[in-house]
């Protein structure tokens, strides 16, 4: 028999994500971004990107089920993000899905959106091994998770007390001139630059705990830059942008392996936005090698926020045999994993 229809919607940021899976097979996953938009803050722009999301939705929704070639009669299930995420942007995709199912008589799911970061690698590489240790790196986010069952158990063992990891790109690459999102000029940069020519610090490496932080490290940066333009030196971009990488990713690495290491746990999964990032995917593949770990990086279009991660664990959810949310289901922008 065919696997239930799940229609995922993604609203929590400034991506307009919208899918449809059946189990781990993905029909349709179409994405309307409002980083345009957002490019000349410096970062996402609460207002913008909740007015981006009203705008983007129904005809994303559209050219999703136009690409799966089904209608909405045909969906079995409603999966939305709850939280974690902006306010506003949040609301706007519940109360899509709220109508979705209403209309359609249609069970509602609100699933947490960190935990779709991880479901989703399962459309690339199949069902996930269990327990495996997650690591989400994104602009919003920067979270260690032991997860032992999509569905049912997932724990959080540790998450940035400040910046998230992409944030700490986007900053410095603004104070190093380079165009917003940081991270991909940032990780261009970096190829061409001497990780070594300065050391700069490695936030809570070697404290024992789970938990990161970046804002010391963007500090250390901008320290750096003044001092050389104080100096009238010129600023080596490609050294400062090495340097500044080798030091998140640093961190990253080590204390997802910890984390493996600790739990005894075999299996790693790297997502969100940062996990593009060369540099993370090199020292992670080596350091999982090492210590016997294995890796699993979904492809970078299923890494950044999209409507297949809340499909995904949609469909895992159902699976499950989980309650369906109320029709009155709140949004949390900070929703416990
Ligand atoms: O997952 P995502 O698309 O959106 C959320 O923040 O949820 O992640 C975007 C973040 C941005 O901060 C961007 O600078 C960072 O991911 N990013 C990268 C790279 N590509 C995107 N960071 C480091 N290296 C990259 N290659
Ligand atoms: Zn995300």
């Amino acid at each position: 028999t065919e696997q239930p229809l799940i229609l995922g919607i993604e609203t929590s940021c400034d991506e307009t994500g919208v899918a449809l899976v059946r189990g781990h097979t993905l029909l349709a996953d179409e994405v309307a971004s409002s980083v345009d938009q957002h490019a000349r803050f410096g970062g996402v722009v609460p207002e913008v990107a909740s007015r981006a999301h009203l705008e983007a939705l129904t005809p994303t929704t559209e050219r999703a089920l136009d690409r799966a070639g089904v209608t909405l009669a045909d969906v079995d299930a409603v999966a939305v993000t709850a939280g974690p995420g902006l306010a506003g942007a949040l609301l706007v995709g519940v109360s899509a899905a709220k109508a979705h199912a209403l209309a359609l008589n249609r069970p509602l799911y609100g699933v947490n959106h960190l935990v779709g970061h991880v479901a989703v690698d399962q459309l690339a590489h199949g069902p996930l091994a269990s327990p495996t240790v997650a690591l989400l790196v994104s602009g919003g986010h920067t979270s260690l998770l032991l997860v032992n069952d999509l569905a049912t158990d997932v724990r959080l063992l540790g998450e940035t007390v400040d910046d998230a990891a992409g944030e700490a790109y986007d900053k410095v690459a603004r104070l190093l001139g380079l165009p917003y999102p940081g991270g991909p000029p940032i990780d261009r940069a970096a190829a061409e630059g001497d990780a070594t020519a300065v050391h700069f610090p490695r936030g809570k490496l070697g404290d024992g705990s789970y938990d990161f932080s970046f804002s010391g490290l963007k500090t250390a940066v901008a320290r750096w830059v003044e001092s050389a333009q104080g100096d009238g030196e010129d600023l080596h971009v490609p050294d400062i942008a090495a340097a500044f990488q080798e030091s998140v990713v640093d961190v990253l690495t080590a204390k997802a392996v910890a984390a493996c290491r600790d739990h005894g746990v075999g299996h790693l999964v790297i997502s969100g936005g940062v996990a593009a990032n060369s540099r993370l995917r090199d020292l992670a593949a080596e350091r999982c090698a090492e210590a016997g770990i294995e890796l699993r990086v979904p492809p970078a279009r299923l890494c950044t926020d999209n409507g297949a991660m809340i499909a995904t664990l949609g469909a895992e959810v159902v699976a499950a045999g989980c309650s369906p949310s109320p029709l009155d289901l709140a949004t949390d922008t900070s929703l416990p994993v």
